[in-house]
């Protein structure tokens, strides 16, 4: 960045504004008016207030060793991944990649309207299918490609969507993309709903409404009235659609998420769902009754049409994954992780931190100002913490808050370990933000008047001493 850009910028900037500021942005030069994004940014990753954009130097595992944008190595026990089941180096699972791409090659050179589908991933078609109780499933490269492209795939112009006011990115821009008949109801409210489908039937009796909900809330862990909405949308002839992106595969009985909590195994219209949480893999999927939908996703979905398939691996990966779901081992994961779940709950309410929701693998912690928000974020990783910092767009400004995310292998003295790293920070953040407020420090002085722990920053010698102990098996294996 320039210098300019540095001394443009006070605390105010790196503290307050928020994305949704640099969302639509005037002039008509495309690219130079990027640049006001980029200055803000700069500003906050200069003050050490841009938790984002991090990468692992040795995988994402319950401790890791992660390097900030900026390029600075820290290591800590690890809150943000999304590897619930803590498949990322599972033996079996490794096996089946290595062996998949022996015998396959690790392309799949193809979309699946042509020939990129191989026998794995039609295997993983037939599995997911026998799982959630649907004949006919249709995969996607991503959870994100499943989730717009079956709005988009089904929904024409003419037609109608109905969806909760929280839904995912990817379904939002789905409904973007099919028609301007979008009509949000009051998150998990089945009465909006059902009144906003009688308003539209009242009108209109001749074009389609799909419902669209998620079936657990990613940044706010709860979950509706799957039941009761199915009802709603058959009495209005509309079709329901549901996100299972965060629960399928850790939570219910079996596995089979909070479709199977509500005793809704097969019977919801359409199930909408993603590989890259519960099952070490990317992908996605749809699973729907008739073929005919199937059919119609393959040839009418532009992300299933005009984008190459799974490779080999990652079907093989997804296939494994839901074997072990169903195992033994699958059952004891899911008592671990909900252990592991309720633990961290009860801990961080003992230190005073309110969490969303219902108990499953994501633990929101409600911070709410920003800057509060991005002060504690500052102090994370000198504590030895990785944990994600939620704002705006993926939740309404104002509502900032950290996503805690669990895993199966997270031992009990990672829980302790988090929950104390993160109340010191949020204690300490509280004391930055004071001193700020009361013109004691600016955001460049405040280090000098408060200084950050040192304690686990390291430099790049230092990182090959640290392995993860999950990552044993997978030296073992390669
Ligand atoms: C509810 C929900 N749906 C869909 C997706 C997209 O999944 P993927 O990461 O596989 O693209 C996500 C992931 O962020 C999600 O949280």
């Amino acid at each position: 960045m320039s210098n300019t850009n540095m001394t443009e910028h006070t605390h105010f900037d790196a503290l307050g504004g928020s994305m949704r500021d640099f969302r639509y942005l005037p002039g008509s030069d495309l690219l130079g008016r990027v640049e006001a994004f980029y200055g803000w940014q700069q500003a906050r990753r200069s003050a050490g207030v841009w938790p984002l954009g991090r990468s692992t130097e040795m995988g994402a595992f319950s401790r890791a060793v992660a390097r900030t944008d900026d390029g600075a190595l820290f290591r800590g026990v690890n809150f943000a991944s999304q590897d619930y089941l803590s498949m990322n180096a599972h033996p079996a699972i490794l096996d089946t990649a290595i062996q998949a791409m022996r015998d396959y090659g690790v392309h799949s050179a193809g979309s699946p309207a042509l020939v990129g589908n191989t026998s794995l991933s039609i295997a993983l078609e037939r599995k997911i299918g026998d799982f959630l109780g649907y004949d006919h499933v249709a995969l996607f490269p991503t959870g994100w490609a499943a989730g717009f492209g079956v709005i988009k795939g089904l929904v024409r112009a003419s037609d109608h969507i109905v969806m909760d006011a929280l839904s995912h990115a990817c379904l939002q821009e789905g409904a973007q993309a099919a028609t301007r008949n979008i009509h949000l109801f009051r998150h998990n409210q089945v009465e909006q709903l059902r009144a906003k489908l009688a308003n539209i039937r009242a009108k209109d009796t001749s074009n389609g409404i799909l419902v669209v909900t998620e079936s657990l809330f990613s940044m706010d862990s709860d979950v509706p009235d799957i039941r009761a909405m199915q009802q709603a949308a058959h009495e209005y002839g509309a079709t329901l659609m549901v996100d299972v992106a965060h629960d399928l595969g850790n939570l219910g009985p079996t596995g089979r998420g909070m479709i199977e909590v509500q005793g809704m195994l097969g019977q919801v219209d359409v199930v909408m769902g993603s590989f890259s949480k519960t099952f070490a893999s990317n992908g996605g999927f749809v699973a729907a009754r008739g073929r005919a939908v199937k059919e119609y996703m393959r040839y009418y979905s532009s992300p299933n049409t005009f984008s190459n398939a799974l490779s080999p691996a990652q079907a093989a990966i997804a296939g494994k994954a839901f074997d072990i779901i169903q195992s033994d081992e699958g059952a004891q994961l899911r008592a671990k992780l909900m252990d592991n779940i309720l633990t961290l709950r009860k801990l961080l309410a003992g230190c005073g931190l309110e969490t969303y929701g219902e108990p499953s693998a994501i633990v929101c912690v409600k911070m709410g100002s920003e800057a509060l928000a991005r002060l504690v974020s500052r102090r994370l990783p000198a504590l030895g913490m990785l944990a994600n910092l939620v704002e705006f767009p993926a939740v309404p400004k104002g509502q900032a808050r950290f996503r805690l995310q669990v895993m199966a292998n997270h031992t009990q003295h990672d829980i302790v370990d988090a929950v104390h790293r993160l109340s010191t920070a949020v204690a300490e953040a509280g004391k930055d933000l004071d001193a700020l407020d009361q013109g004691h420090a600016t955001l460049a002085t405040l280090d000098q008047h408060r200084p950050l722990p040192q304690a686990s920053h390291m430099d790049e010698a230092a990182v090959s001493d640290t392995l993860p102990i999950e990552q044993e098996p997978l030296r073992a294996a390669s």
